[in-house]
C-alpha cells in the first residue's frame, strides 16, 4: 500500500504541538516561555512523544500572537532568548525528541524592518518584497480579494499612495514571493535554524504563499461552494493554491533534504477538500506531511469519518506519509468540537487518532482531554475571536495548560493572572497521572501500544463492515479497532482475540470470542488471535 516505504520518527510517531504562551510560565508574568517548555520535557518524554512543534517563538508584536513575525532569526524576548532555544533543542535531543519550529513565509509583521523599509518609498530597494498595487481610479482597493480573516485584503498606505496586500490582519503584510530576493532570504532562514539542529518546520498557510502575478479578481462563490468561501463571498482562485506555489515548496524541500538527517516540512494546508491538500506532497518532492484539515472538520459520526479516512488513504501519493490531528490553536479542541464535552466520545476520538495509519499531532492539553474554555470577549486576546464571537473563536483552545488543580494551575505562580483565563482545573495532569483510568493514562497507554505493535505503526488500513454508528477498521495483519459512536449498544462480528486497550479500562485484556460488544461511546483495540498454520 502507498506510503509503506516511509519510515522515520515523523512518519509514524506521536507528535505534539506546543502553543508556547500557554504551556509553562517560569517568570511569573502569566505568559508561558521557553524555560517552561524545557521544564516540561520530562512530561512529554513520559508520554512517549517523538517530536514537538512550537508555534512561533520568533520576535513578534503579537497582533496575531507570533504569527506576525518581526525577525525570523531571533527569539521573542517575552518567551526567552536564543540560549534558551538552543538548550531546549539539546534537552529534547537528550530525551530522544525532535524540535520543529513554525515558519511563517506568507507574511511579516508590519513592524518587520523589511516592511518598514518597503513602505518608506516607492523606489526603496525592498519595495517589491511585498505586494504593492495602485488604487483603482475611484481610490478603492486594487482588486476584490477578501482577507482570510474577513474584510478587504488590502490596506492603503497614505504616505506612498499605494495599497499593500494583507491576506490576514492589516498588521500582517503579505510578502511577494515573485521576488528572488525574498526567496533567497528564506533559504537563509531555513538554513539558520537547520544549522542549529532544528528538525524541521511546520509551514504556516503553506498553500497561499504565492499570489497571482496579475492580481486578477476572484470569482464569486455559489451555494455549492465550501462554507468558508460562501461567507467570504468568493473563491480564492487567485490568492491561494496557485500553481507556482509548488516551486517554493520544492525549493524548501531541496534545502531540507540536503541535511543529514533530512529535515521535515509539515504544511498547514488549511483547505476544505482533501483533494486539494494532496497535491502539496508533490511527487514526494514537496511537503513531507500536509495537515488534513478536512478530516478535522468531518462530523464525528461513523459513516462520515469512514468516508473521509478512505478518501485520504486512496489519495495519498505513493511514498508519502499521512498525518492526523484533532485539535490545534485555530479550531475548537476535539473533545469540544467532535465530542461536545462527552468524555466517552472524546476517548473514542483519541483512540481513532492514535490508531490511524500515519503520524498524529496532539495539541497541548489533548492528552488530558481539555475542552475549550468558554470565554466572553472581555477575556479574549485574539482579535479574530473577538471579531467573530460567539460564532467562531480561537482563544477557547489557547487557554493555559492545566498541570495541577491548585491556584496557578502549575502553569504560573498562584495569584498571577495568566494571559488568558484558566479552564476547568479539575481536569489536570497531576490528578490524571495518579488515575489509571484517566484520559491521560489512556493516551499514554495508546502511545505505548502504537510503539509496541508494528501493525499500528505501519500496517495497512482497511475499513471493516460494521453496524450503523460503529467505525471499525483493521490495521495490518492482526489489529482491529472498533468505536461505537452511536447511541445504542452494538456488536461487531468476526473478531476473535484479546482487547489490548479499551476506552472502559476494566475491559483491557478481555477475551473476545467471535463478537465484540460495545456500549454507546465505547471503543477498543483488539489484537486478533494468530490462526494456526
Ligand atoms: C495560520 C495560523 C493562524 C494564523 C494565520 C496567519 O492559519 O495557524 O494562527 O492566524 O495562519 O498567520
Ligand atoms: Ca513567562
Amino acid at each position: 500500500m502507498a506510503g509503506d516505504e516511509v519510515d522515520s520518527w515523523w512518519s509514524e510517531g506521536a507528535l505534539y504541538q506546543i502553543y508556547p504562551r500557554s504551556y509553562q510560565d517560569t517568570n511569573a508574568d502569566g505568559v508561558g516561555d521557553l524555560p517552561g517548555i524545557i521544564q516540561r520535557l520530562d512530561h512529554l518524554q513520559w508520554l512517549g512523544i517523538r517530536g514537538v512543534w512550537l508555534s512561533p517563538v520568533t520576535v513578534s508584536p503579537n497582533a496575531d500572537f507570533g504569527y506576525d513575525v518581526a525577525d525570523f532569526c531571533a527569539v521573542e524576548p517575552s518567551l526567552g532568548n536564543m540560549t534558551d532555544l538552543e538548550e531546549l533543542v539539546a534537552e529534547a535531543t537528550s530525551r530522544g525528541m525532535k524540535v520543529l519550529l513554525d515558519l511563517v513565509p506568507n507574511h511579516t509583521s508590519i513592524e518587520h524592518p523589511w516592511f518598514e523599509e518597503s513602505r518608506s518609498s516607492r523606489d526603496n530597494p525592498k519595495r517589491d518584497w511585498y505586494v504593492w498595487a495602485d488604487p483603482k481610479p475611484d481610490g478603492s482597493a486594487p482588486n476584490n480579494w477578501v482577507s482570510s480573516f474577513g474584510g478587504s485584503a488590502w490596506t492603503l498606505d497614505e504616505v506612498t499612495g499605494q495599497y499593500y496586500l494583507q491576506n490576514f490582519l492589516p498588521e500582517q503584510a503579505d510578502l511577494n514571493w515573485w521576488s528572488d530576493e525574498v526567496r533567497a532570504e528564506f533559504d537563509r532562514i531555513l538554513r539558520f535554524w537547520f544549522d542549529k539542529g532544528v528538525a524541521g518546520f511546520r509551514i504556516d498557510v503553506a498553500h497561499m504563499v504565492v499570489k497571482d502575478k496579475e492580481l486578477r479578481d476572484n470569482p464569486p462563490a455559489t451555494s455549492d461552494d465550501p462554507f468558508l468561501d460562501q461567507i467570504r463571498g468568493q473563491l480564492p482562485v487567485y490568492n491561494s493554491c496557485r500553481p507556482e506555489v509548488h516551486d517554493v515548496h520544492r525549493r524548501f524541500r531541496a534545502i531540507a533534504d540536503s541535511y543529514d538527517p533530512p529535515r521535515v516540512l509539515i504544511g498547514e494546508t488549511f483547505l476544505p477538500n482533501i483533494e486539494d491538500v494532496m497535491p502539496f506532497y508533490g511527487t514526494g518532492d514537496e511537503l513531507n506531511l500536509a495537515f488534513n484539515i478536512p478530516f478535522l472538520h468531518t462530523p464525528f459520526e461513523a459513516s462520515a469519518l469512514r468516508d473521509m479516512i478512505e478518501r485520504t488513504e486512496a489519495l495519498i501519493p505513493d511514498g508519502c506519509a499521512l498525518v492526523w490531528t484533532g485539535s490545534n490553536h485555530d479550531v475548537p479542541r476535539f473533545p469540544t468540537r467532535w465530542a461536545d464535552g462527552d468524555p466517552d466520545r472524546a476517548r473514542c476520538a483519541l483512540v481513532m487518532l492514535m490508531t490511524l495509519r500515519g503520524s498524529l499531532f496532539l495539541f497541548e492539553g489533548d492528552e488530558i482531554g481539555m475542552v475549550d474554555t468558554p470565554l466572553v470577549p472581555e477575556q479574549m486576546a485574539d482579535p479574530i475571536s473577538i471579531r467573530y464571537y460567539p460564532v467562531y473563536g480561537r482563544d477557547g483552545a489557547r487557554t493555559p495548560m492545566q498541570w495541577t488543580g491548585a491556584p496557578g494551575a502549575g502553569f504560573t505562580e498562584p495569584g498571577v493572572e495568566p494571559w488568558l483565563p484558566f479552564g476547568d482545573l479539575t481536569v489536570n495532569v497531576e490528578d490524571q497521572r495518579r488515575d489509571p483510568e484517566s484520559f491521560l493514562s489512556l493516551c499514554r497507554d495508546l502511545i505505548g501500544v502504537r510503539d509496541a505493535l508494528p501493525d499500528l505503526r505501519n500496517g495497512a488500513y482497511a475499513s471493516l463492515d460494521a453496524p450503523e454508528g460503529v467505525l471499525a477498521y483493521q490495521r495490518g495483519e492482526r489489529t482491529v479497532v472498533a468505536l461505537n459512536l452511536g447511541a445504542e449498544p452494538a456488536r461487531l462480528g468476526g473478531v476473535t482475540g484479546t482487547i489490548r486497550v479499551a476506552t472502559r479500562r476494566s475491559r483491557d485484556e478481555e477475551r473476545v470470542d467471535g463478537t465484540l460488544a460495545l456500549g454507546p461511546g465505547e471503543g477498543a483495540v483488539v489484537l486478533l488471535d494468530v490462526l494456526p498454520g
